[in-house]
């Protein structure tokens, strides 16, 4: 790709301004200046077919028109209040109606937040103060999230790796770590456990790996056994694999759930929704002193958001939406497996049709430990051939969006043989 003088001197200032030269997120070598429907465009005019979605929000696609309308309603009307909003109550009526286990819900503003006030809920309704976390899981930027999220020397289980520097060393004895997909061992971790855990916090689709067949329901009865509040990390998954989330999708319903990504519509939006008698500690009317959760922010169901996840939910809703996008990853799915098939390499598409990526790796793959045998050079290479062809993905993850047709598949698949080519050779 071509890379302009104005593109290179925003790269220069970033670096110069910014550690590491980003956000935190992407490398810094690409600026992107727009998007519409499935393609984005960077500063130096190059277009990419997007896979990367913002990371999972844009889900509509880019800059739809109806999201945009109802965006630009708001902006004349003022941007946020802080005091309750209509729209910021319709969302959360419109996520009661979705998502099996809302009774309630309560917004913030990043899925980080949400998970760490859905771990919160669950201590303040057991009184007890550890969390189960799978190795592995994402649950945002906490503390407590950046255990065992992706340690490259895992310990013993259930012993907890911080991710980060600057976290307190005391807090690794607050979480519980075990593998995904291992219901027998997440069993004896439970019952062993069971007197101090407050709650067991899962991705209900753990990255890229579904969960085995049988998993997420064994979860459910030995948490719902054991009294101990089973928390849906849906910031993925939710309004993404189908219009109730993952809990729809596979079957079965958690305590609470969090919500992010597709439900802000593209705007700083995230939420914490569950049964009714775990949400009344967000109310101190309900549970007194001892039992109130305090939950301020300023932000918090931000009207901006609200309408456009509004908007979003809307389109989302209409018949054949999510038929579309399953019949788009399916076809991009097994062409792309069978085009490593026929190159003899070592990998294997996971995940499901609406997000999924190759694993260059042999053999099952069902958990974190068995991702690290993947072969990082080979997903590297990929990456950079398919971001040679005009494909921006993150580095594990393709998101579709409803506005990815067929002329994106059509140029897609004619990536896909040019990096699998380039592996092969
Ligand atoms: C499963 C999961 N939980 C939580 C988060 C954190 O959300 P946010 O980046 O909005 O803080 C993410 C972000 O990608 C996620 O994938």
């Amino acid at each position: 790709m071509k890379r302009s003088d104005d593109e290179a001197a925003l790269v220069e200032t970033a670096r110069r301004v910014l550690p590491a030269g980003t956000f935190g997120n992407l490398a810094a070598d690409i600026v992107i200046r727009e998007g519409k429907g499935a393609r984005v465009r960077d500063v130096s005019g190059n277009e990419y077919i997007d896979y990367l979605l913002g990371s999972g929000p844009m889900f509509a696609g880019h800059a739809h028109p109806e999201v945009n309308a109802a965006v630009t309603a708001q902006l004349a009307r003022g941007t946020t209040f802080f005091a309750n909003n209509e729209h910021g109550i319709r969302l959360a009526e419109a996520i009661v109606d979705a998502v099996p286990c809302a009774e309630q819900v309560r917004f913030v503003s990043t899925g980080s937040e949400a998970d760490l006030y859905a771990m919160r809920a669950a201590r303040a309704f057991r009184k007890r103060d550890k969390i189960l976390k799978f190795e592995g899981g994402y649950h945002g930027m906490s503390d407590y999230g950046l255990m065992s999220l992706a340690p490259k020397w895992p310990g013993n289980f259930p012993t907890a790796t911080p991710d980060s520097a600057g976290i307190p060393k005391s807090i690794r004895d607050e979480m519980i770590i075990a593998p995904f997909n291992d219901a027998e061992a997440t069993a004896s971790l439970i019952a062993q456990h069971k007197d101090e855990l407050a709650g067991v916090i899962v991705e209900p689709f753990q990255r890229l790996l579904p969960p085995k067949p049988g998993f997420l329901q064994a979860l459910r009865k030995m948490t719902a056994e054991a009294g101990i509040p089973l928390i849906f990390d849906e910031v993925v998954t939710g309004f993404r694999f189908a219009y109730g989330g993952a809990q729809a999708y596979y079957g079965v319903t958690p305590d609470l759930c969090t919500l992010g990504k597709i439900v802000g519509g593209g705007f700083p939006l995230a939420a914490i929704a569950g049964r009714s008698e775990i949400m009344a500690h967000f109310d101190r009317a309900k549970v007194g002193d001892d039992g109130f959760l305090m939950q301020i922010g300023t932000l918090s169901g931000n009207p901006v958001a609200a309408v456009a996840g509004l908007a979003t939910l809307e389109i989302l809703k209409r018949p054949g939406t999510y038929e579309a996008v399953f019949a788009t990853g399916r076809q991009l799915m097994s062409a792309l497996s069978e085009m490593l098939r026929a190159a003899h390499l070592p990998a294997q598409v996971k995940g499901e049709p609406p997000l999924f990526d190759v694993v260059f790796a042999d053999g099952p793959v069902e958990d974190y430990r068995a991702t690290l045998r993947a072969d990082a050079d080979l997903a590297r290479r990929f990456n950079q051939s398919l971001r040679a062809s005009g494909i921006l993905k993150g580095e594990s993850k393709f998101y579709l969006s409803i506005a990815h047709g067929e002329p994106e598949v059509g140029e897609t698949l004619k990536a896909f043989e040019i990096a699998v080519a380039a592996l092969r050779g």
